[in-house]
């Protein structure tokens, strides 16, 4: 079976810069209490009429520039998002037609792990020898979701997209090695959105109680993080029988530090493997993980050859991790 292997990566932040700073001056919070908790200063906001899959596209031409490919030459097209431009169709048919593409394209709702899940259905796909050029992108404006009054989650997130273009590889060493997804429903309320659905139809009431935005017990996501993601990547090692000392990057979803320092030492994997830019982003949901390894090729930090991983969880909870040769 052919592998697949990541030809072209782009992203795409928006151009307004949201500092903790500034956020201070709103709402009761301060620059030293949400760098020190997270390792955020700051955070891209979107534009009024800028929407997720605006975002998507521009981060999609940069990966397929990059991939030496025409939008015509796409096959599939998948979106990581849980902040779509509308519940209909999907973002990933408004991002088709942006690109002047016509391939069968769907979203994935699986939060901050959108662009793993996504990774992994591309693999399967270009595995089977069923699509030869899929675009996967995770894209999320979540500041349209967050209530800007709340402290305990407004100062986490901030909006961004991320691409990558699979095709199957053809050098005998290289590409995706494995994907492993898991998920863990019985914890859907400990981070979800309400409201907007078929619960909780948009009403005034609905609206009133402000259900419409994120809800987070961040004290419980970040203990099943740290847990879940540990166990995610010694799957990945044990599945290709690779030691932890041999993996050159970690590409972990951005959305606290420290939940990133505490899964490395766990690990024992250096924290200088870690390729980190949260402090300029915030969580950016789906596109996190994109947005970094985009950051990680084009820096030249990656290098052919290099053991990657990549890792990222979710509301779901949604979890998952790959290992690839770059
Ligand atoms: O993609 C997955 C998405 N989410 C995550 O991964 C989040 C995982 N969780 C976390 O990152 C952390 O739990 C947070 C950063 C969200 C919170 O950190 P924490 O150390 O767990 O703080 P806490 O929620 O226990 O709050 C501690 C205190 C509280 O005050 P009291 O009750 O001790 O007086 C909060 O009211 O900090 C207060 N607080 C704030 N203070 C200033 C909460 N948010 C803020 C804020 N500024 N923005």
């Amino acid at each position: 079976m052919v592998r697949s292997r990541i030809v072209g990566t782009g992203h795409y932040a928006p151009e307004f810069v949201l500092t903790n700073e500034a956020l201070s001056k709103r709402i009761d919070t301060s620059d030293e209490w949400i760098f020190s908790r997270t390792g955020i200063r700051e955070r891209r906001v979107a534009r009024e009429g800028e929407h997720t899959s605006d975002l998507a596209v521009e981060a999609a031409k940069r990966a397929l520039e990059m991939a030496g490919k025409k939008a015509t030459d796409v096959d599939l097209i998948i979106v990581g998002t849980v902040t779509a431009d509308m519940p209909m169709p999907a973002s990933a048919m408004l991002l088709q037609a942006k690109l002047g593409s016509n391939a069968p394209a769907f979203d994935v709702s699986a939060a901050c792990a959108g662009s793993i899940y996504g990774l992994s259905i591309a693999d399967q796909f270009i595995r089977s020898g069923t699509k030869r050029c899929v675009l996967v992108v995770g894209a999320d404006v979540l500041s349209r979701v967050v209530d800007w009054e709340d402290r305990t989650t407004c100062v986490l997130f901030g909006d961004a997209a991320g691409a990558m273009v699979m095709v199957p590889e053809t050098r005998e060493v290289g590409g995706v090695y494995s994907t492993h997804l898991h998920g863990d429903g019985s914890q859907a309320d400990i981070l979800k959105i309400p409201a907007g659905g078929s619960a909780f139809p948009l009403s005034a009431d609905v609206l009133a109680q402000g259900l419409q935005y994120v809800k987070m017990n961040g004290r419980e996501v970040f203990k099943i993080a740290v847990r879940s993601l540990v166990s995610a990547v010694e799957e990945a090692l044990d599945a290709n029988g690779v030691a932890a000392s041999e993996v050159a990057h970690i590409i972990s979803h951005q959305a606290n530090l420290r939940i990133v320092e505490s899964v490395l030492d766990k690990l024992s994997i250096p924290m200088e493997r870690a390729i980190v830019n949260i402090q300029r982003y915030g969580n950016t949901s789906s596109a996190s993980v994109p947005v970094t390894l985009d950051e990680g090729v084009r820096s030249g930090r990656i290098h052919e050859g290099d053991l990657v991983v990549m890792m990222a969880i979710g509301a779901g909870m949604a979890w998952g991790s790959t290992l690839m040769r770059w």
